[in-house]
């Protein structure tokens, strides 16, 4: 898409009076606050996005509703990670034409990585006329500005600048949680996995300096949070190419610092740039969870060379098993794809044997899908979608089997734990290693740690009660 104009990388926050006068000059302006419905799809930097997106409303005088009926402006912050993300987008924005229709002053707008895609925008623009306003993801910041060209110009704004993406600081936020929150890191991927849309749609790695990293985890701690994830497509090349010098395990050292009582969780590592050092610092910063998410895509060397993805099986196994070395009890979860372009039986099964080797607490697994504009989408791809799905089956089942022993291999335990929700008659408490466990309490015990003991697993749900409050 064109270029259409140079972004300014600062919050210019003199559109925010403007959006707000021109909801008070509405009839009945003056008495009742617009409304506003965001939708999130995709991963967390997503919500996170949507987190800034939400401040900006917030502080444009917007109130917000889980109802798009109800609302002035309705939002869809959009993910393009694989075939069936985009489409659930398209379905739901089918859906809205006949609340444009009987409230044509209802503003839908779209943003995320979906419409940074050229093709994705062309479509909308020809095929979606009742989306008055979409955006890409180098744009987020000045959302107020395209919000206000769409409503008092009364005509399609779509503002969509290819480009590297910048970092623009001092965003308000309105976080969703009050006790776990997201920490953008940095932005962007390098990586250009060959299967992958990330890179194209998110523009390249750019690091947060890391004075502005502490200052915002200090004000959550303050805040009285518990739980800090910091946020990066890659966050183990964290500080690559900066003048500062601090890297990945450097940063986790500093925010472990930071007085307090709270957890640090981090996605997503890459292996190839996951070190030795990294399990060191892990074992040393006690803030830390014992729980890695180190996605390995594939077990075969053949297919993971074709990814791009710049390690082996065997590096990948060695890496574990130093950081069970290193940190006892430290569990791992992993995203696998089934089905890449070429994949044959025998590399399927590389990845079955790697799967039993690490013994995952669990695994987000995917069946290739092929995205426009990736080296992948042009290789051949013999294997039918059938077969995919068969293979797909095979390891879900496996892990089911992996993640039940394991489960059952916990009970009797006491170990700390984040109380974090309600479900119908229990709490739910995740460990520090990511695995979540109901158990009887007190709902005033939610937000808090407490001591919990495991006394049963039955297949993958483990159950608890809760002996102290920490
Ligand atoms: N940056 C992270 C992952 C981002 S996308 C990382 O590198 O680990 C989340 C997951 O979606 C990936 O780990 C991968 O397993 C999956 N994924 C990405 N592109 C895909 C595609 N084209 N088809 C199927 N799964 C895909
Ligand atoms: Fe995609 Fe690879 Fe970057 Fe992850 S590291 S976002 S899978 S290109
Ligand atoms: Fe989707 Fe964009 Fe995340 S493509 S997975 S929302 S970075």
């Amino acid at each position: 898409m064109k270029d259409t104009k140079a972004a300014p990388d600062i919050f210019d926050a003199g559109y925010i009076d403007r959006v707000r006068a021109f909801f008070a000059s509405r009839p009945g302006g003056d008495k009742k606050s617009p409304l506003a419905h965001v939708r999130t799809f995709g991963c967390q930097q997503n919500v996170s996005d949507s987190e800034r997106i939400k401040g900006m409303l917030a502080q444009m005088g917007f109130g917000f509703t889980e109802e798009p009926e109800q609302a002035d402006l309705i939002l869809f912050n959009t993910c393009a990670v694989r075939e069936h993300a985009e489409d659930r987008v398209f379905g739901n924005v089918g859906a809205l034409k006949g609340i444009k229709r009987r409230r044509p002053d209802v503003l839908i707008a779209l943003c995320g990585c979906m419409v940074q895609q050229e093709h994705v925008a062309q479509r909308i623009k020809e095929s979606y006329p009742f989306v008055g306003l979409v955006f890409g993801t180098h744009v987020l910041h000045r959302f107020p500005e395209l919000l206000y060209n769409a409503l008092a110009g009364q005509k399609r704004v779509f503002e969509i600048p290819e480009g590297d993406g910048s970092i623009v600081e001092d965003l308000p936020v309105r976080r969703d949680g009050k006790f776990k929150a997201w920490l953008s890191i940095m932005y962007g991927c390098d990586n250009f996995c060959s299967y992958c849309i990330v890179p194209y749609v998110r523009g390249r790695e750019r690091s947060r300096d890391p004075e502005r990293i502490l200052e915002e985890a200090r004000e959550l701690v303050r805040g009285g949070y518990k739980e800090i994830t910091l946020l990066g497509q890659n966050v183990n090349s964290y500080g690559k190419g900066q003048e500062h010098g601090v890297d990945f395990p450097e940063l986790l050292r500093m925010l472990n610092d930071i007085p307090g009582d709270f957890w640090i969780r981090f996605m997503t590592s890459h292996p190839k740039d996951a070190t030795r050092r990294l399990f060191d610092t892990i074992a040393e910063c006690e803030k830390v969870a014992r729980h890695f998410h180190l996605p390995f895509q594939s077990g075969s060397n053949r297919i993971l060379k074709a990814m791009n993805r710049g390690y082996t099986r065997e590096q990948y196994i060695e890496l574990v098993e130093y950081a069970k070395s290193v940190v006892p009890g430290i569990s791992f979860t992993s995203d696998v794809i089934v089905g890449f372009p070429g994949e044959t039986r025998e590399d399927f099964e590389q990845t079955l044997d790697l799967i039993r080797r690490v013994g995952f607490t669990s695994l987000f697994t995917f069946i290739y899908s092929p995205r426009k504009g990736t080296p992948a989408a042009g290789m051949e791809d013999p294997v039918p979608h059938k077969v995919k799905t068969e293979w797909f089956s095979e390891m879900t089942a496996l892990q089911e089997q992996i993640a039940a022993a394991h489960s059952a291999s916990m009970v009797g335990s006491v170990r700390r734990a984040l109380i974090e929700g309600e479900g119908e008659g229990y709490l739910e408490a995740r460990l520090s290693e990511n695995i979540v466990v109901r158990v009887e309490g007190e709902k005033s015990l939610i937000g808090k740690f407490a001591e919990v003991e495991i006394t049963g697993a039955r297949s993958r749900v483990l159950t608890g009660r809760v002996k102290n409050e920490l």
